[in-house]
């Protein structure tokens, strides 16, 4: 039976909300859908009626509840293991050996991955199974493997790992054998070897900020992107794929659905390759140069040296204002706000300031190492900054030194017991190293001090968000991990 119908003015401002808010553009198709969803939410969430719930819907963001149960009821989260062969045979065959061979010789044993729009994390534990296949010393190897999406329950589903067989459909055999467990209930639910190695984390394509170092989703050398482009409007596209762009290393490549149809907008800086049956996106590297032509950067430790006074004079670029800086810093132009920094640290390198905005610019552009040089030149300086202290955390989070990169933010929260980012940056890596309980108590703590601040005041080290859209990130990421059993079966 056809759902029943809403007002009209209502439907078009709901879809007009949805759009805005994920980019998602609701067809005709799935009125009826919206519909019955709209229908269950008015009763869920208890609103006297249909001009009510739109205005809830109104006033929060797209991590309220009201507007997290509608995505999830319109977006279909459908996914299997090893969906779209020819891509996964190319990925095995071709890809993956080839980054993997160039970064031994390179002596660089790392590899990022990102999976948007992940769904219930079956295309990211495929890549995960498959590297298992191909790294004999996986051990030896930092991967960073991080599945996103805006669907909260589909997180939880994701981060739980427990598949009817219907999503294995596609699976090899010998993947199955390795990597599942089948359950008495006849489910199958993933080893927890494997989930050991990825992260799920909640991110709206459509409002969150990347590529971003707390996001993690700087430097990647691979980004799946696969059967969400269906629902955006192409302007939303190109404007996703640009930012894909930054997020990966020259040479990184996106993947797209078969049936998910790009404009050309949306492929600029990439080479478009075929495959048998699939494309694939790769970044040629049209990247302008960072710094000043004065200064030619040379190998990665010079380049955060602050250049000689006397090279000041020959500088063409004129020296830009601190406020410049933290204007192109906070607008996240990490590439204007380095040359920038480093023209202004030409005519004047006093303080701790300019190079620690040098290690923010240089993290967020995927350049961990040089990173890390400039952030202890600016705690050479200032070893009270506690912006600095966290920022080495992260850097050392990119660089799979976790411990390190602990004790940065433990230095940061001595400093500032209020930081609501070290919290829940210290919060993640306790998850990570098994630690679940003090895990769950730091996030708790993050969501505690969140929400007592005055929600539109911004975070200054998180990519844009206020104190209400970060508690409402914790609130969906708490729930994502509470949902999960930590292991327990
Ligand atoms: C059909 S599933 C694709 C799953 C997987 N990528 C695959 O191809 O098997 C589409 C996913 O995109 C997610 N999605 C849609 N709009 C999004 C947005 N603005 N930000 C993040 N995820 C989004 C949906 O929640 C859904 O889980």
């Amino acid at each position: 039976m056809p759902a029943r119908a809403l007002l009209p003015a209502i439907e078009e401002q709901i879809c007009l909300l949805v759009r805005e808010r994920t980019g998602i553009r609701i067809h005709d198709h799935q009125m009826d859908t919206l519909r019955r969803t709209v229908a269950d939410g008015l009763a869920r969430f208890d609103h006297a009626g249909e001009a009510d719930y739109l205005a809830a819907l109104r006033a929060a963001r797209a991590s309220s509840p009201e507007c997290e149960h509608l995505i999830a009821g319109i977006t279909v989260g459908e996914s299997y293991f090893f969906r779209d062969q020819a891509q996964m045979d190319w990925l095995r065959e071709q890809y993956l050996p080839r980054v993997i061979a160039r970064r031994r010789e390179e002596g660089n044993l790392s590899l990022r991955i990102w999976s948007a729009g992940c769904s219930d994390g079956q295309e990211l534990y495929s890549v995960a199974m498959l590297l298992a296949e191909l790294l004999p010393d996986r051990e030896r190897w930092n991967l960073h493997l991080l599945g996103t999406d805006l669907n909260a329950a589909a997180l939880a589903r994701a981060l739980r790992g427990r598949y009817s067989e219907w999503s294995l459909r596609a699976t090899p055999e010998a993947a199955r054998q390795r990597h599942f467990h089948h359950e008495r209930d006849h489910t199958w639910s993933i080893s927890p070897a494997l989930r050991g190695h990825v992260r799920f984390a909640y991110l709206n394509l459509r409002e969150d900020s990347f590529p971003s170092m707390l996001s993690e989703t700087t430097a990647l050398d691979l980004i799946f992107c696969r059967n969400v482009f269906i629902y955006f409007d192409p302007a939303i596209v190109a404007e996703v794929c640009a930012k894909f762009h930054a997020c990966l290393n020259p040479g990184g490549c996106l993947l797209l659905g078969a049936s998910d149809l790009i404009d050309s907008a949306a492929l600029r800086g990439f080479t478009l390759r075929g495959l048998d049956n699939a494309f694939y996106l790769e970044r040629h590297d049209t990247t302008p140069a960072i710094v000043p032509a004065a200064v030619p950067e040379t190998a990665p430790t010079r380049a955060i040296e602050p250049p000689r006074p006397q090279v000041a004079a020959q500088a063409a670029a004129p020296a830009a204002s601190y406020e410049d800086i933290t204007a192109l810093l906070g607008r996240e132009q990490w590439r204007e706000a380095l040359a920038a920094i480093t023209a202004r640290q030409m005519a004047d390198d006093s303080g701790a300031l300019l190079p620690q905005f040098r290690a923010k610019a240089l993290a967020n552009l995927g350049r961990a190492r040089e990173a890390l040089e400039a952030c202890d030149a600016s705690l050479a300086r200032d070893g009270d900054d506690k912006h600095s202290h966290f920022l080495r955390a992260l850097i050392l989070q990119e660089l799979h030194r976790p411990q390190a990169a602990e004790e940065s933010l433990r230095r940061t929260l001595y400093l500032d017991r209020n930081f609501v980012e070290a919290h829940y940056q210290l919060g993640l890596l306790q998850m990570r190293r098994g630690a679940r309980q003090s895990g769950l108590k730091s996030m708790k703590n993050a969501l505690a001090i969140a929400e007592r601040m005055r929600p539109e005041r911004r975070l200054h080290d998180a990519a844009g968000r206020d104190h209400k859209r970060m508690a409402a990130i914790l609130r969906h990421e708490l729930r994502m991990y509470e949902a999960d059993s930590g292991g327990k079966r």
